[in-house]
């Protein structure tokens, strides 16, 4: 009962965080549910040494987790994502073995007797049982061939899902963090020879091992642990070849595998709740990643193939033309002369903290009587939904924040667009240029309106790596500057 219970309250948590308004209630939900999962399972412990291991386990990592989870920045939240993703794949692998050791199992043969039976079939059936009890009574888990085979596939699917989420989800970690130095943790995608057959020859072989594994009378250790190296293997190569660009789509297909981990852990401890939320994870995963591509112009296959957002490229600043710079008081002598202004806020006002100040620069303008509204790109930021979650915390008006494709019509009507920090998600590259890395994405067509600020620090490019020529546009004008300044500035001056 209790699982159910908690199974309808994930379900819950995951309808209320797809709306801003119910997303705290679905928080509540989800939180709900777990202690109720929490408490279930520890229920079912029969020994004090088990319950005194698993309170040690559960506060030394929820001193962990409340630590890391006070500290991390909100740029930082897809890194601890993919960190924390990369547990539940090693936690699907650990489970994998401990089940394959504890096995234990005593196979039966089924034995089926009618009314009209013989002696010797009904002997068979005494000596069945006889031996089924020996078993029972040895502690051993007593299987009839189908149902040892089935244990058996899930032991080695779930084991392969979670090295490939362990690793990958390292990876990801990794080039998202974009401090360490080893090539496979490059922003750049990694090509090597023949990448796409040496994914297929990985996959290949673990089907000869998982023949080799199932397939023994007595099924062997050495297939598990081949499989799972080649495995850890696959999953490093997996992510490495996929472009910093197309990290989105990477955390929430890895999300998804983390749920496909967590589902099999589910069915090699018999644990029906662990199972249901598995797939809940899972498939919510894959239908996210399913709109992130969606938003990216991409097709899922060619993310997971890897190679997109390759290699930067570099364009002098000079072959683009001159850019024109405004400070600070001639910008917002500007916006008081508008009247409509789109705000289009990227990374950079994430990294600034500016999301106060915009707000404040929101509340000026409307009270002047300017038509001031936002326009938010599906992958603006570092984590979907990065920027709604700024201007909700900064108390700007849900009514005024308005997706992509709800205002990119809008823009060629308006005065002045402010571009805060964002790079890639307004870059004309994506539409103009078929040879961009970035070519076919989707972006805000800032462009088309009359005047465009665009709020940077320097000319440096976006996330993807290659330059914007938006910045050498006629109606472009650069504000350079840490962008929570800026802002700050422009306030003071309306
Ligand atoms: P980006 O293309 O990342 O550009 C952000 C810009 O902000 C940079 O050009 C930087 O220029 C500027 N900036 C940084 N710090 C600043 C500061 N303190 N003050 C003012 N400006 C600052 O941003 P975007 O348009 O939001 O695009 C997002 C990119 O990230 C896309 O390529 C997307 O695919 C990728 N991505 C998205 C996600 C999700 S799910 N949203 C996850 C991972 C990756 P300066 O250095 O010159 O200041």
């Amino acid at each position: 009962m209790a699982y159910i219970l908690a199974a309808l309250l994930f379900i819950l948590a995951l309808a209320g965080l797809s709306k801003q308004e119910t997303a705290k209630l679905g928080c509540t939900s989800g939180m709900a549910g777990m202690t109720i999962a929490l408490l279930a399972t520890f229920s079912c412990v029969d020994t004090p040494a088990s319950f005194i291991f698993i309170i040690l386990a559960m506060v030394v990592g929820a001193a962990i987790g409340l630590y890391v989870a006070r500290r991390v920045a909100m740029t930082q939240m897809p890194e601890l994502i993919a960190c924390l993703h990369s547990f539940v794949g090693l936690a699907a692998v650990m489970v994998g073995f401990n089940s394959f050791f504890d096995m234990g199992v005593a196979v039966v043969p089924t034995v089926e007797v009618s009314i009209d039976a013989t002696a010797e079939q009904i002997q068979n059936l005494v000596d069945v049982e006889k031996a089924k009890a020996a078993a029972a009574a040895a502690g051993a888990a007593v299987m009839s061939v189908a149902e040892l085979n089935t244990h058996l596939a899930e032991i080695f699917l779930g084991v392969f899902i979670g090295a490939v989420t362990f690793t990958g989800s390292i990876v990801a970690y990794g080039k998202l963090n974009g401090t360490f130095k080893l090539a496979v943790f490059k922003s750049a995608p990694l090509q090597l020879p023949g990448g796409h057959w040496l994914n297929l020859l990985a996959i290949v072989a673990s089907l000869v091992l998982m023949v080799w594994f199932m397939s023994a009378d007595n099924p062997p250790l050495a297939p598990l642990v081949l499989m799972t190296l080649i495995a850890f293997l696959f999953g490093v190569h997996l992510v490495a070849a996929i472009g910093g660009a197309d990290m989105p789509v990477v955390i929430s297909m890895l999300n998804s595998y983390s749920g496909w981990a967590a589902a099999a852990s589910g069915f090699m401890l018999d644990n029906d709740l662990l199972i249901v939320t598995g797939a809940l994870v899972g498939s919510s995963g894959a239908i996210l990643s399913y709109i992130m591509c969606k938003a990216m112009n991409r097709r899922f296959i060619s993310v997971i193939a890897g190679g997109f957002g390759s290699a930067p490229v570099k364009t002098d600043d000079q072959e683009m033309g001159e850019y024109r710079e405004l400070k600070a008081p001639e910008v917002a002598e500007m916006l008081k002369n508008s009247s409509s202004v789109i705000i289009t806020p990227g990374y950079g006002m994430a990294v600034s903290q500016a999301q106060q100040a915009v707000a404040s620069m929101t509340e000026k303008l409307r009270a002047r009587g300017v038509e001031v509204r936002f326009g938010i790109h599906p992958v603006a930021g570092r984590l979907p939904g990065h920027m709604n979650v700024l201007l909700a915390e900064a108390k700007v008006p849900y009514d005024i924040v308005l997706e992509m494709d709800e205002i990119n019509d809008d823009f060629e009507n308006t005065d002045t667009v402010l571009v805060i920090g964002a790079n890639d998600t307004v870059n004309p590259a994506a539409l103009e240029n078929p040879n961009s890395p970035i070519a076919g994405m989707p972006v805000l067509e800032v462009w088309k309106a009359h005047n465009v600020v665009i709020f940077k620090r320097s000319m440096n490019v976006g996330y993807a790596g290659v330059q914007n020529p938006l910045f050498f546009k006629e109606n472009s004008y650069m504000c350079f500057g840490d962008a929570k300044k800026t802002v700050e500035e422009i306030v003071a001056n309306i």
